[in-house]
Parts: C-alpha cells; structure tokens; sequence
C-alpha cells in the first residue's frame, strides 16, 4: 500500500510537471510572436474582413441604400464590438509592413508611431462598445451618429497607416 501510494505520488508529480513544462513552453510561443510576416499579414487583413463584415451593412442603413432596421443594426454593432476585442497589435509586428509582405498596404510609419497607432487601435475599440451599448436603446439618431464615431476611428487609421 505504502509503495503504491508512493508510485503514484511520483507519477503524479511526474505528469505535472510535464503538464507544468508544456505550458510554459506554450506561453513562450504566445508572447514571443514566432509567426512569419506573411503570417501576421494573414490575421490582420482577415480580422478587418471581419470588421468590414459588419460595418458595411450599418453604413448601408445609415446612407439610406437599405431600410434603417433597429434589430439587425444592432446585432451588427455586437459583432463588431466582439470583433474588435481580437487583439489587432498581434497582427503588426516588427518587419512585416509593406517593404516585407508583397501585398501589404501598411505603412512602415506604422513602427515609428507604435504608440499613435495603438491607441488608433484601442480608440476603435471604445468606439465599437459604445456603438453595441446605444444600439440596445434602438435610438436610430444615436445609433447613426454612433456609427459615424466608430466608422472614423477606422478611417483616422487608414489615412494615416494604410497605402490605399
Ligand atoms: C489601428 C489602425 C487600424 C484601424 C483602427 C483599422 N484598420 Fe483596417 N487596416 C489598417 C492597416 C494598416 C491596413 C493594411 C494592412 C496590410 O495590408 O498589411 C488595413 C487594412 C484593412 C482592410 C483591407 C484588408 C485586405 O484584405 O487587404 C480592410 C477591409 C480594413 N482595413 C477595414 C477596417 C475597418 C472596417 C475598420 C474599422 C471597423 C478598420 N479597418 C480599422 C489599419 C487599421
């Protein structure tokens, strides 16, 4: 009895600390960003696919192409605010602007103004959860002017960082 106790005791340490290594191992990876520029690339552009998923049925509604619908703008806006939380800074790291990925439209000012650019980024993201809040309230007025908020905190981004 003794022994087994002991066997499994040991075992058990034994899996632990494996499990314990792995994850450490798995940290490293996350922090350290190992991806490729093609790679980032990749995730960037796809999330602002996303984003554009939403926004552009909203802009719709609010240039009047489609009918103003309080119920799907605001599961939109939700989406968005989701989307947004993905942390977008993962997608820029250093070296994978438009002189290192062919296809890029990121400019390499991005890197010199790391700072302006991530609080381009966590402005977004403030003006998305503010737009999924007022569109609970189904006030279209506020819903458009809203909008208008989150779409410049996309476009104040783009002037400045973005090729075309
Ligand atoms: C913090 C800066 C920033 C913000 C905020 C931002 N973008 Fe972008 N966006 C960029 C940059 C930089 C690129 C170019 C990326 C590249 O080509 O490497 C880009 C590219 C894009 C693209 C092109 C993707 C492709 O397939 O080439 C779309 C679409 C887009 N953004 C939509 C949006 C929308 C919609 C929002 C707002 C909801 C938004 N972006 C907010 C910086 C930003």
């Amino acid at each position: 009895m003794k022994t087994y106790l002991k066997i499994l005791t040991t075992s058990t340490l034994v899996t632990l600390s494996t499990w314990g290594a792995i994850s450490f191992a798995h940290s490293e990876h996350f922090t350290k960003n190992t991806r490729s520029a093609e790679q980032s690339y990749d995730f960037r552009t796809a999330t602002m696919t996303v984003y554009k998923w939403y926004l552009s049925p909203m802009g719709a509604m609010v240039k009047g192409k489609t009918e103003f619908n309080a119920k799907a703008f605001a599961q939109y806006a939700d989406g968005l605010a989701t989307a947004s939380h993905l942390n977008l800074m993962e997608g820029f790291p250093k070296d994978s602007g438009e002189d290192h990925v062919d296809d890029s439209d990121a400019k390499e000012a991005i890197w010199k103004n790391m700072k302006d650019f991530a609080a381009k980024y966590e402005s977004l993201k403030n003006e998305a959860k503010a737009l999924a809040k007022v569109s609970k309230t189904g006030d279209e007025a506020a819903m458009k002017a809203q909008f208008k908020k989150t779409a410049g905190a996309c476009t104040a981004c783009h002037k400045k960082y973005k090729t075309k």
